[in-house]
């Protein structure tokens, strides 16, 4: 067991020799299952694809990790199986069940559906089930019960549904039940008190009811229970046995609908957490003789409770967090409350609050406390000390009606240490505490990296706390950085040796801290503060392989080891790079309907991407016009610059999305590069360049304007409800509406959100929206802006933008004119006509002035009151129907009228003259530039 094959250098080179010298196989049960799960697996990213043939081992299948032969017949038994974070969909095969020897299941945050097979109760050498993240439903087979080796069951955040089987009483050496966030019903079984060796049970956010069995008290090792967000029934109150569970840290049953009194809670001698908030408890707060010596956080905020504040609360030297809050608690505050010494400590952020009680009293201590250290005080809501109509002078007084004291959401940005090598390649990780043992963190952190480097056997400076955030439950979410020491990046064995230390939670539990999960491990840089070239190009390499597939990461690791060594590998290590290389290159895989273009091959189309065939420039790159076939087909480049790059795994999502998205004014992917450490994306070429470019610089009637309009507002609609998943531009501006040579309109550039580097959240957590505001100045939703939510009104509001340039010919900022701002204002004055551009003035005022309502209500302020991208697609179309018997040349629909149309209405002295008209683009000379996708 301590010597499976290691995934790395040192791996490789025993496979190497194993393939040349032995006859080592895949048990062919193995095999099988695998090659039957690979059946039923959904894998968009083609990140399984060397899954082929019948010998995961000897192949060495990207996550697949084997026992070294075995017995005379050199058999090898699968016993890991790592696939987390693949992108992977689709369910368990029932033929998983027959991999006698597994002893670790990860696939971790992927969207895998349908149910827990039951054949799952045959794995009697599992030793960690980890299934969070993804979308499984089904019940919990009761056949996992026989697991007695399994240590940890970790399901949260899927569907899971029924009822917590009693079987798992026989999952004697379970420590870890984490089951939160699915919708799991039924009781909390009373078997559980019999598990030996159980430390957490985290059930919160489900649907379980029935009563709270007093026998879960048995259990001789709990640590936490975590039972938030449950229903149970309308009767159900707190075992008194659950006060005396002398091992339990943390005991948090906030909103379970309890009832009945608080038990006493002097039997629960290592408490540090109390949270019953959000019930109906009645009767008086326990004065309990001794409360726990090491509370740090009590929240009995929202119940019945009356009585008074016992005075051995205030004797409590560690508590920095009480919240008695929407009680009828009253007499007078004791004396003592406050005198604690974590609340008499200058630092870190306590609170105290008390609002909404019937409280007659404080000692003036208290308010001294206030004035004099970081504790927050709240008398808010008692008549007899803030008066019957609050008095708002005292500060004491002001009232917070925030639910939740503490503020989730806003990232605390770490100090970066001083002496960080500034060369260096690190390790990103996410890490979320999701069952924290404290309320207030900023204590703590130096402590948090002592834990973690000791936990990880790396020095206190290696280990970087970069940023955290609350989030509900209370969970705090953390990056870590993590850095080499001696040298410039991590060694493959390293990195592998961190990856499995997160991975299989070998880091000691902490009675401080609690339970982790483990969000992402990018071997990548980040894009902030001013990194040296040097470093970012480092990174960007790294990055290329981002997407913790062990194949990738080899090969990244020996990137890195010849980036930053300057030596070569030994000639072993190259041919097995070479093999590797050669494996992520396969012609065969490719992604459907689009051509993975070689380097050489648009190399040649573009003259070795000389000057003379760049035709843009954005903010990841260039863009090259080329040639394929022989100067047969004509296509625009994007070229990734180095700083751009992304993982493998996310371009190749991308790229499968984009091939996906078929409509006639959405541009079209050609195909893809991936190779030579380039990403590039080739699009059909758009002869008739940007609306933008036309705009400014050639004249165009108003049908060809609402043709143009309706044509991208169609290509919009698709993207936003055709699209599966749904795509949300981002970046809708005037150019990145292109023409082809009809001038129909097609969009370019959706979907390419993640082209740009991303922020240290992207990708980590599944279905997360970015927090990272991008957009183009002048077209950005001021919602967006503020709040960072960004929804399909967001580029409504961008649309909107370019429907205002279509009606008036001007720029979406000119001359520090912002031309929302300028058209509402004249629309307030009456004179929204004055904004049309004089060349279509003399189309009917009637049109004009719908056109430009409709862009107007686009560009509401809030965006319930913007229209749907269908509403605008339906009052195109309306003003296309209602005024074509106005309008000249036939106009319908959005057929592109005949070539000629445009010579009717000749570019007589074509100038646009308003005072603030900053058109006067020099780029007009000569012809419309052809300028293809951004
Ligand atoms: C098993 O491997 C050994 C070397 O490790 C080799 O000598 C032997 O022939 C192999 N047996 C079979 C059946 O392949
Ligand atoms: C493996 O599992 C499947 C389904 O659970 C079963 O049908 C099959 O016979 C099993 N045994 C072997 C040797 O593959
Ligand atoms: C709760 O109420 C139900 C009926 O509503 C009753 O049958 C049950 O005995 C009660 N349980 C407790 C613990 O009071
Ligand atoms: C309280 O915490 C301290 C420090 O963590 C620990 O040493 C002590 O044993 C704890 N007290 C109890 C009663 O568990
Ligand atoms: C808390 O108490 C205040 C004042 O009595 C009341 O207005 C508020 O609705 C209460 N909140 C809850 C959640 O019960
Ligand atoms: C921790 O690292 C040191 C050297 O960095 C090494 O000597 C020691 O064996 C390691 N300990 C463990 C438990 O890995």
């Amino acid at each position: 067991m301590a010597c499976f094959w290691r995934v790395g250098t040192l791996g490789l080179v025993l496979v190497f020799h194993l393939l040349i010298q032995t006859e080592a196989i895949t048990n062919p049960v193995d095999a099988r299952a695998l090659q039957a799960f690979y059946r039923t697996l959904e894998d968009p990213d083609g990140a399984l694809r060397n899954w082929q043939g019948n010998h995961p081992c000897e192949d060495m299948w990207e996550g697949v990790i084997c026992s070294p032969p075995q017995g005379p017949s050199n058999v090898t038994f699968v016993t890991e199986l790592r696939l987390f974070m693949h992108n992977l969909g689709g369910t368990f095969a029932p033929e998983l069940g027959n991999l006698t020897q597994l002893q670790y299941l990860d696939v971790m945050w992927n969207h895998m559906t349908g149910s827990i097979p039951s054949t799952f109760g045959k794995l009697t050498n599992l030793y960690l089930l980890l299934l969070n993240g993804n979308r499984f439903t089904g019940i919990l087979p009761p056949e996992l019960g026989s697991l007695s080796g399994l240590n940890r069951i970790q399901i949260d955040e899927n569907q899971i549904s029924g009822p917590i089987p009693p079987e798992f009483a026989g999952l004697t050496s379970i420590q870890h039940l984490h089951m939160n966030n699915n919708s799991l019903n039924g009781s909390l079984p009373r078997e559980l008190g019999t598990l030996p060796n159980l430390v957490h049970i985290l059930v919160d956010n489900n649907n379980l009811n029935g009563y709270l069995p007093p026998e879960i008290a048995n259990a001789p090792s709990l640590l936490v229970i975590q039972l938030d967000n449950n229903k149970f029934a309308s009767n159900a109150t707190i075992p008194t046995t659950w006060g005396n569970i002398s091992t339990l840290l943390k005991l948090s049953m906030r909103n379970c609908g309890l009832m009945g009194t608080i038990p006493d809670v002097g039997g629960l001698q290592k408490l540090e957490v109390l949270d019953l908030s959000h019930n109906t408890l009645t009767g008086n707060i326990p004065n309990a003789s001794a409360f726990p010596t090491n509370l740090t956080s009590i929240d009995f905020s929202y119940n019945q409770l009356s009585g008074q504040i016992p005075e051995s609360i205030g004797t409590l030297q560690m508590l920095e967090y009480l919240t008695l809050r929407n009680n009828t608690i009253g007499g007078v505050v004791p004396s003592n409350l406050g005198t604690g010494r974590a609340f008499q400590g200058k630092t870190g952020s306590k609170v105290i609050d008390l609002q909404n009680n019937q409280l007659m009293n404080f000692s003036s201590s208290l308010a001294a406390l206030a004035s004099n250290t970081n504790t927050v005080i709240r008398f808010a809501g008692n008549p007899a000390i803030c008066g019957p109509n609050q008095d708002l002078t005292n500060p004491l007084c002001i009232p917070n009606n925030d639910p939740f004291i503490v503020p989730y959401d806003s990232t605390v940005t770490m100090e970066t240490p001083p002496n960080l090598c500034q060369t260096c390649d690190f390790i990103t990780v996410g890490y979320r505490l999701k069952s924290p043992g404290f309320s207030t963190f900023d204590r703590l952190d130096k402590q948090f990296v002592d834990y973690l480097s000791s936990g990880l056997n790396l020095t206190q400076n290696q280990v970087v706390l970069k940023n955290y955030m609350w989030q509900h439950g209370p969970r705090l979410l953390m990056t870590i950085l993590l850095y080499p020491e001696n040298s410039n990046s991590f060694n493959q064995s390293e990195f592998d040796r961190l990856y499995t230390t997160f991975s299989q939670w070998r880091i000691p539990d902490s009675e401080v801290f609690g339970p982790y999960e483990l969000l992402s491990f990018d071997p990548r840089t980040l894009p902030t503060d001013g990194a040296s070239k040097k470093r970012l190009s480092a990174g960007a390499i790294a990055g290329i392989v981002v997407g913790a597939s062990v194949l990738a990461m080899l090969v990244t690791g020996l990137i890195l080891y010849m980036v930053h060594r300057k030596r070569q590998p030994s000639p072993a290590l190259m041919a097995q790079l070479e093999r590797l290389n050669r494996m992520k290159r396969n012609p065969d895989l490719k992604v459907a309907g689009v051509t993975a273009f070689s380097f050489e091959e648009l190399s040649q189309a573009t003259n070795n991407f000389s000057d003379e065939n760049q035709i843009g420039q954005g903010g990841y790159g260039k863009v090259y016009v080329g040639d394929l076939k022989d100067g047969k087909q004509r296509v625009a480049i994007k070229r990734a610059e180095q700083g751009s790059l992304q993982g493998a795994h996310e371009f190749y999502t991308e790229i499968e999305l984009l091939s996906r998205v078929h409509h006639r004014n959405l541009v079209i992917l050609v195909g893809y590069c991936d190779d030579e450490g380039e990403q590039m994306l080739v699009y059909e070429y758009m002869s008739g360049g940007t609306l933008r470019d036309h705009l400014s610089c050639t004249p165009m009637d108003f049908p060809t304007r609402l043709r143009i309009a309706l044509g991208s507002a169609r290509g919009i609609l698709y993207l936003h409800t055709e699209a599966n998943p749904p795509i949300y531009h981002r970046d809708i501006k005037a150019s990145n509406i292109l023409l082809d040579s009809r001038k129909v309109a097609k969009v370019a550039d959706f979907g390419l959100s993640r082209l740009a580097p991303v922020p240290d959240f992207e990708g980590t957590t599944p279905g997360h929206v970015s927090t990272v505001v991008k957009g183009t100045p002048g077209y950005m939703d001021p919602e967006y802006f503020l709040t960072h939510k960004l929804t399909d009104k967001s580029d409504v509001y961008s649309f909107g933008v370019v429907l205002l340039e279509l009606i008036t010919g001007l720029h979406a900022i000119s001359k520090g004119k912002n031309i929302v701002r300028e058209t509402h204002s004249r629309m307030v004055a009456g004179q929204m006509l004055s904004m049309v551009d004089p060349y279509i003035a003399n189309y009917p005022a009637e049109a004009l002035e719908a056109f430009m309502r409709l862009a107007v209500s686009c560009c509401s302020n809030l965006p319930e009151d913007r229209p749907t991208m269908s509403e605008v697609v339906r009052d195109l179309e309306e003003i296309g129907r209602r005024f074509a018997d106005m309008l000249p040349e036939g106009y319908s629909k959005d057929t592109p009228s005949s070539a000629s149309s445009d010579a009717l209405i000749q570019p007589r002295n074509y100038t646009k003259n308003y005072p603030d008209n900053a058109d006067t683009s020099e780029l007009c000379s000569g012809t419309v530039m052809h300028v293809a996708p951004r």
